[in-house]
């Protein structure tokens, strides 16, 4: 906090109003089931975005990032486009959504700092994205409810980025709890329940490093061939109104009346869901190593279903059924590149990131980036 008050200050020369801080996320289970309106296991981490921001009069707002040199300006009567490849576009897309709303704020002066890798599949997007709402929801005294601040970093996405994504990575950075997974329900748009970790346990991030930029990838194909199978099935059963409402049976009564491809989509989709219920069940029960299987299972049908994983992920997962520490490993977020996640012992957390890192290496020639991922709060802001 102090820091970030002390570079704000060598920047801009006077003092930030406030510091806020929005954290990337983990996907624990439930993969690709938040824009289907299911269900999602979910963690903050403590890696972060934070951000000291300040209010200007006129229109023209700067912009610093200490990984950056320089400054950026942002004008808020010019906010129509987005540049492609400029990391202003989230911060000129939640304006353009908060105007949409008819939302008054003005002008700012802002500096960000971030520990979360970039398009790593850790939600760094997110973290910036709520890191600067609720900056400015602070100095503007925006009133809006948290899920609705979660829609707003899901518009910029969706509607000014051009990704169909779900709310599930701007909502676990707003709600995440300490030293536990929250159980989300995208239909309901709420947290359902705040599932403890047990103690002795973390995750272990392993950063392919592959690029991972889902503008560009199948995401927005993935999520219209779930809608195809929904479409199949919702035409002779009205009430099934997402893949939400499709258990295993039903799907396998509508087989024959879609798309080979749409099925396995979908399939993956509906187990995806089942597998959060039953992991719950699993951790309330102390069943750790359970859990673990639940991962592996999630990791496997990714693989051959929904087909959003890639040789460098798989390998990674191949060598955690082979490591003793490791209960269960899977990709995590969009996929097509990114990161896995590993349930470990953190007793052997040094012990099994050598390892994996040295058969990786092994295997593919490569190298990966591992993070022993804590896990944090959801974003907050303090007004100085
Ligand atoms: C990305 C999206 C999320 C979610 C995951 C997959 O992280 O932004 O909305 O769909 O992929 O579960």
């Amino acid at each position: 906090m102090n820091q970030m008050i002390d570079l704000f200050e060598k920047h801009f020369h006077r003092k930030p109003a406030v510091i806020s801080r929005a954290p990337g996320r983990l996907e624990i289970l439930g993969n690709h089931t938040d824009y289907n309106e299911g269900f999602v296991l979910s963690a903050a981490t403590e890696q972060a975005t934070r951000m000291a921001m300040a209010p200007k009069s006129g229109t023209v707002c700067t912009l610093a990032d200490t990984a950056l040199p320089g400054s950026f300006t942002i004008d808020l009567n010019r906010l129509d486009a987005p540049v492609k490849g400029d990391w202003t576009n989230y911060i000129k897309g939640a304006l353009v959504e908060l105007n949409r709303r008819g939302l008054k704020f003005g002008a700012f002066d802002a500096l960000l700092s971030s520990t979360v890798p970039l398009s790593a599949g850790m939600s760094s997007s997110a973290a910036l994205e709520m890191a600067f709402c609720f900056a400015l929801k602070t100095i503007y005294g925006i009133a809006l409810p948290n899920a609705d601040w979660a829609r707003v970093g899901q518009a910029v996405e969706n509607r000014y980025l051009g990704l169909k994504s779900g709310l599930l990575d701007q909502f676990s950075s707003i709600f995440g709890k300490k030293d536990s997974l929250i159980l989300c329900d995208f239909r309901t748009v709420e947290v359902l329940e705040t599932v403890p970790l047990p103690s002795g346990y973390a995750f272990l991030v392993a950063n392919t490093l592959v690029k991972h930029n889902l503008v560009e990838s199948d995401y927005n194909r993935r999520r219209e061939s779930c809608e195809r199978a929904r479409d199949a099935i919702a035409a002779e059963c009205p009430e099934v109104k997402m893949l939400r409402d499709v258990d295993h049976a039903l799907l396998e009564r509508f087989r024959d009346k879609m798309d080979a491809v749409d099925y396995r989509r979908a399939l993956h989709v509906v187990g995806e869901d089942e597998r959060v219920m039953q992991g719950v069940e699993c951790l309330k029960e102390g069943d750790v190593a359970g859990f673990g299987r639940l991962l592996f299972q999630s990791h496997e049908s990714s693989r051959a279903n929904f087909e959003n994983s890639c040789p460098e992920l798989d390998a990674l997962v191949e060598i955690a059924h082979t490591l003793p520490e490791c209960l269960g490993a899977r990709l995590s977020g969009g996929g097509f590149g990114g990161i896995t996640i590993h349930l470990i012992r953190l007793a052997d957390a040094e012990t099994c990131r050598g390892r994996l890192e040295t058969a990786y290496k092994a295997m593919t020639g490569k190298e990966i980036r591992t993070i022993l991922c804590a896990i944090g709060d959801g974003a907050s802001a303090v007004a100085l």
